[in-house]
């Protein structure tokens, strides 16, 4: 309906074209988006539609956020825009892990993923303080049954019959450090869990939130080969909290409503590897020299930010759990048989010349059903520059991982 099928197949899914005047009008709304325009809620990760009624409708999460959350329920019982929502009850039946659950991020995203009427079994995993959270957790009248597990010796029960993995285990930056400074922790902290997804999960959806994710996902998917079962649609570094960043910071210089605005980001999940393509934004603004230059700056080192202002205490994790419960979401739509889902994420490529490569996917049941490939056509300058500047340190970022998991090969 929005879209065009490319000539081009990649690796990974095929590539679609948009059509940029789908989106004229957006209108959206909460947690997800709730638009008018189905055109333009693809682009949004959450899915939508003008036809939501629930007044009739008590929730835990407030009648506004309840449409949204309800919005994920078996559309193709219902014919393409005919779709009333009202009289369908959310199905919990998908079982999601979280490893790294009683950590800064785990904790916030384990209560915004409690929130989805589409989960039935939430098992948190963490090598420590996690009984606690679970317990506090499972008292939410919500549909999904919470199980905790804690320490090596419950990791593979954490794992088995799940059909999504989120994975935000590791250390956090503190003040000067750069998401690279966490890799020797990190990487084996990545390489340890993915090796348990493989032998308990291997089909599962896995969601790499661990930095530096240019180097992480590449170690996951390194391990996952040597494991025999890697599914390079099923693998994908989180970037969402580069969207939802850019999102929020175009709607502030602009004036916007915050939640009409949608930023695609490409490239990586580091410093400059993270592009956000403000040419490409939803609905057009626009932007003098200085005003994109202070822009770019601000998404790239959003993050910073953060670990700056916490001096020492951490890095992001509210919007970082907002973001990744937003992603998991949105797969769970799509396992869900939602054909209308789209997000921004870092997965194996064939987009560019870089072998794992943040742009905007369409997620489907298989995983990555399509890469977008339009975002990348007819860039400015200066996203034409920033594109070759961001290649060689991401390219150097995917072979350090390659080069990790290659030097202690795993048990097959
Ligand atoms: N992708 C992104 O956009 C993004 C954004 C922010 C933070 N991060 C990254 O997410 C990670 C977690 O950040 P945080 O603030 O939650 O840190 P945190 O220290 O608060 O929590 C990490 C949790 O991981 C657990 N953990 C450590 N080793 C583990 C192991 N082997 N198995 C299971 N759990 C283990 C710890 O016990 C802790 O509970 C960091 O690497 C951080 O850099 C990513």
């Amino acid at each position: 309906m929005m879209a065009t099928t490319s000539a081009n197949t990649f690796s990974v899914g095929s590539a679609i074209s948009f059509n940029p005047k789908a989106n004229a009008h957006p209108q959206s709304k909460a947690f997800g988006i709730k638009l008018n325009t189905p055109h333009f809620l693809s682009f949004s990760g959450l899915k939508a539609t003008s036809s939501i009624r629930c007044e009739s409708e008590s929730s835990f999460l407030g009648k506004e956020s309840s449409a949204v959350l309800r919005q994920s329920v078996k559309p193709n019982a219902l014919k393409q825009n005919q779709r009333s929502w009202s009289f369908l009850q959310p199905q919990a039946s998908y079982k999601v892990t979280i490893l790294g659950a009683a950590g800064g991020i785990g904790q916030p995203l384990a209560l915004l993923v409690k929130m989805s009427p589409l989960i039935s079994a939430l098992h948190l995993y963490d090598i420590a303080n996690v009984k606690g959270v679970a317990a506090d957790l499972s008292h939410c009248n919500t549909p999904s049954q919470v199980l905790d597990f804690t320490g090596a010796s419950e990791l593979a029960d954490s794992l088995k019959g799940v059909d999504v993995v989120v994975i935000p285990a590791g250390v956090p930056r503190k003040p000067g450090m750069t998401r690279d400074d966490l890799f020797n922790i990190n990487a084996s902290i990545v390489k340890t869990l993915i090796e348990a997804v493989a032998d308990n999960c291997p089909d599962a959806f896995i969601q790499i939130i661990s930095n530096p994710v240019n180097s992480t996902v590449p170690i996951a998917a390194e391990v996952l080969k040597q494991k025999g079962v890697y599914d390079p649609k099923k693998l994908f570094g989180v970037t969402t909290l580069d969207v939802v960043r850019a999102n929020t910071f175009v709607a502030q210089k602009k004036n916007l409503k915050l939640i009409d605005v949608d930023v695609p980001v490409v490239g990586g999940h580091a410093g400059i590897t993270i592009l956000p393509l403000l040419s490409k934004t939803k609905p057009s603004v626009s932007l003098s020299d200085e005003e994109l230059q202070e822009l770019t700056m601000r998404i790239q080192n959003a993050g910073t930010e953060v670990v700056e202002a916490k001096v020492g205490a951490g890095s992001a994790t509210l919007s970082m759990a907002y973001a990744a419960a937003r992603f998991v979401e949105s797969s769970l739509r799509a396992l869900d048989g939602d054909g209308d889902v789209y997000e921004c994420c870092y997965i194996q490529s064939e987009l560019t010349e870089i072998p794992f490569f943040a742009s905007r996917v369409k997620l489907g049941r298989k995983g990555v059903e399509a890469v977008i490939s339009s975002d990348l056509q007819g860039l400015t300058e200066y996203e034409e520059k920033a594109l070759g500047a961001l290649k060689p340190e991401l390219k150097a970022s995917i072979e350090k991982g390659i080069d990790f998991v290659h030097k202690q090969p795993v048990d097959a």
